[in-house]
């Protein structure tokens, strides 16, 4: 389902009128939660959430202890690298080369929950604090995730708990990814990220206050503002294919700056690789045809990752 609208060029210029949806997530009335959540993720697949019950101080700290990883020497960062060949995405990265086309950044990746996939050989022991901030983060987003698959679920007019268990349940996957993109002096020839939608269910994003992501939406790139009190909430293939091509996985990249270092903070909410992701059951009649075919999100992603046809 990924598709090629256009190719990696120095940034069009964004439309200044329009901008993501910036929805409260502390009004009373639920049912205009819902409903505004369910519509931006039709109309644009990714929204900036307001008052969405993290801490801030929480947010802080999670800002503090990637920021500080970014900064140790290379030797310390490399005690969690990814290891060379290995199948899985779990570790630190780095592709930071002057060249065009390449991509412009360092990562670290790994699972947060549930705990009987966590390896935390992939955790960094420095700054030392890491673990504690990661884990009470990973409480927060989960009760977060599990309340926009809830709004989600009932604008497909299913039980709140339709896509939960949907993307497995208790063995749904969280995964923290922390993104650290340097200021480039080069940034027209290179990209954070290229374009692409998201292979998981939904992504919450916290970044610092440095621009970068874009989206795309009626053939044109779209800058998405940064909102010091929001995080930014994606959606991912696997809620387009649950939900019948209902819900927008949106595209998306991130540019780099010139001076400044960007850095961006998802979670990934991502079924586990034996479940079969494919249109809920449930949506499907004479009317509402399957769009999708149902296949485990492990084969779904190696067909992405090799380009290989899906549908
Ligand atoms: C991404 O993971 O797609 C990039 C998110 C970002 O840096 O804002
Ligand atoms: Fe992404």
């Amino acid at each position: 389902m990924e598709v090629k609208r256009e190719q990696h060029t120095s940034s069009p210029p964004s439309l200044p009128t329009e901008t993501i949806p910036i929805i409260d997530l502390s009004s009373l009335d639920e049912d205009q939660v819902s409903h505004t959540v369910v519509k931006a993720s039709e109309e644009w697949g990714i929204f900036h959430v307001v008052n969405h019950g993290i801490p801030m101080d929480l947010i802080q700290r999670l800002k503090e202890v990637g920021t500080q990883f970014f900064e140790l020497p290379e030797i310390e960062k490399k005690a969690v690298a990814k290891q060379d060949g290995s199948k899985d995405f779990e570790g630190y990265t780095t592709n930071l080369k002057y060249v065009k086309g390449e991509v412009w950044t360092e990562n670290l990746f790994h699972r947060i929950w549930p705990p009987s996939c966590i390896n935390f050989n992939y955790w960094p022991k420095n700054p030392p604090q890491y673990r504690e901030v990661i884990e009470e983060y990973t409480e927060e987003t989960k009760k977060l995730s599990e309340r926009i698959l809830e709004y989600l679920s009932e604008g497909l007019g299913l039980r709140r708990e339709a896509l939960k268990e949907g993307l497995g349940g208790a063995s749904t996957e969280y995964v923290m990814r922390i993104n650290n993109y340097p200021p480039n002096p080069n940034s027209a020839l290179t990209l954070g990220v290229p374009e692409h939608t998201d292979i998981i269910g939904i992504a919450i994003i916290v970044t610092n206050e440095v621009p970068g992501l874009q989206i795309f939406k009626d053939d044109h790139w779209f800058d998405v503002h940064y909102i010091p009190s929001a995080l930014t909430v994606n959606i991912g293939d696997q809620i387009l294919r649950l939900s019948n091509g209902k819900y927008n996985n949106v595209l998306h990249r991130a540019i780099v700056d010139k001076e400044k270092k960007r850095m961006s903070w998802p979670v990934f909410v991502d079924a586990n690789p034996n479940v079969v992701i494919g249109p809920l059951p449930e949506l499907i009649t004479g009317d509402n045809p399957s769009k999708f075919k149902p296949i485990t999100c492990e084969e779904f992603k190696y067909r992405r990752l090799f380009k290989l046809p899906i549908d």
